[in-house]
């Protein structure tokens, strides 16, 4: 694909309001079909969910959003999927910065080991905050919008993984 036609592309992705387009994606782990040929938008500041039963490939499906498949070697996928109206299937994307931007929390939370603070705020602290009352600040906000303040602010510096399965990951999500 030249530049010019995917600049074109991106302008009619960002324009009617999609958050991520996934284009004729397919998945495989090694020889085996997972996810075969599905193209469909997601609408920004929208909820979506994706049903189907267990095992038919929607944790692969989210995990193309941020590339999280290619720890695995067997894994390959083609077509495209644009986040913010960006490919971010090419090579020469930042994973990284991708990641930042498409957080995922999982079916099975997975708190780190250290306090329910140090879970919150681990993604700020990582990339370079450090005024204490800021992170303060940023633990605070996350957990409330979490749903999780209430239970835990008085135990900040309990180990995240003494918390209860329902509260872990409402945890996870504050962290994300
Ligand atoms: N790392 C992996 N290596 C090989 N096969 C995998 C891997 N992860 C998932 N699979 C297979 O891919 C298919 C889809 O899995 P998954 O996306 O986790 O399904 P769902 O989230 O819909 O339950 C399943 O058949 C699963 O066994
Ligand atoms: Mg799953």
């Amino acid at each position: 694909m030249n530049s010019k036609s995917k600049k074109t592309k991106k302008n009619k992705n960002q324009k009617n309001g999609n958050k991520i387009v996934l284009s004729n994606l397919s998945f495989y782990y090694g020889d085996k079909l997972i996810i075969e040929n599905v193209s469909f938008p997601v609408r920004k500041n929208a909820i979506t969910s994706i049903i189907g039963s267990s095992g038919c490939g929607k944790t692969t499906l989210l995990k193309t959003v941020n590339r999280l498949y290619e720890e695995n070697p067997l894994a390959r996928m083609t077509g495209s999927v644009f986040f913010d109206g960006e490919d971010i299937s090419g090579g020469e994307v930042d994973v990284i910065l991708l990641r930042k931007r498409a957080g995922m929390v999982f079916q099975k939370p997975n708190p780190f080991p250290g306090s329910i603070y140090d879970n919150v705020i681990f993604g700020p602290r990582l990339y370079g905050v450090k005024d204490k009352e800021q992170l303060d600040e940023i633990c605070e906000r996350s957990l409330k919008q979490a749903a999780l303040w209430d239970e835990v602010k008085d135990r900040l510096r309990m180990k995240a993984l003494n918390l209860s399965g329902g509260q872990q990951q409402r945890l996870c999500i504050a962290r994300t």
